[in-house]
């Protein structure tokens, strides 16, 4: 990563993140009702990966997504970036005492500048990354970019969902109790900014719209425990472009 790209990153939510990182899925468990894993585990399933992949892990974080694809897929290598190195030193540890080391190979990094060729891994994943990226459709025509034709994007994030009592059951545990909860847990204010960040999200069929406009074909969007949490599955457009 650049300097320029390095304060992109540093100076938006990944420093943020390294206040919290030690506590991060402790609290992440707590939140998601203990639901969190089985959402990654959709979203590894939508990559239908092939043998020997090379799967690109954004925002991995504190590399649970990275090390569940390299569990659900035993042949396959994967790539986790993040720019908190925080988040990043805590994943480490777990990929060492996983004895993942060969397979897991975690990077400081920015979504939206990727240091990787074009076409150059079968898979791309994000989970509960892409809301905190400043520009998104520069990220996702990244994600277009180093995806090998025919490969799979899938993108996990938290959503407010809009309708229906457990609609306004679910706003009020994300606007009410995220917070304080979070912030209890961790002993830090982050997590006012997590509820804060979930809300701003667009609506699931806009951010598809949003996948749509940068190189990306969406092949589902599938709301999770009422859309609490929203899995996008998409594939670059050069997979699916004529001539
Ligand atoms: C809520 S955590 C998710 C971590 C992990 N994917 C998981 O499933 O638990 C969000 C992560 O996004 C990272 N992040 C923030 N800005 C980013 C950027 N521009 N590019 C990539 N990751 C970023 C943060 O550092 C943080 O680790």
């Amino acid at each position: 990563m650049t300097a320029e790209h390095q304060t992109t990153a540093r100076g938006g939510s990944g420093l943020m993140f390294d206040a919290i990182a030690e506590r991060y899925d402790f609290v992440n468990r707590v939140l998601s009702l203990g639901m969190d894993q089985s959402w990654r585990r959709r979203a590894v399933r939508a990559l239908e990966l092939p043998d020997n992949a090379t799967v690109l892990d954004l925002a991995t974080g504190t590399g649970d997504l990275a090390i569940l694809i390299a569990r659900m897929a035993p042949t396959a290598n994967v790539i986790g970036i993040d720019p908190s190195s925080g988040m990043l030193q805590v994943g480490r540890t777990k990929v060492e005492q996983q004895h993942l080391k060969d397979r897991i190979d975690l990077r400081e990094g920015d979504a939206q500048f990727l240091d990787l060729p074009d076409q150059s891994v079968n898979a791309v994943t994000i989970a509960f990354g892409i809301r905190n990226v400043p520009d998104r459709p520069k990220a996702l025509r990244e994600m277009a970019r180093v995806t090998k034709p025919g490969g799979r994007i899938a993108v996990l994030e938290l959503s407010e969902p809009k309708d229906g009592a457990m609609g306004a059951l679910a706003r009020f545990y994300v606007r009410g109790i995220v917070p304080r909860v979070g912030g209890t847990l961790s002993g830090k204010r982050e997590y006012r900014y997590l509820q804060e960040s979930i809300a701003r999200f667009p609506p699931p069929e806009e951010f598809a719209g949003i996948m749509r406009n940068s190189g990306l074909t969406v092949l589902q969007v599938t709301p999770l425990m009422f859309g609490a949490a929203i899995l996008f599955v998409a594939t670059p457009e050069h997979s699916t472009a004529q001539g």
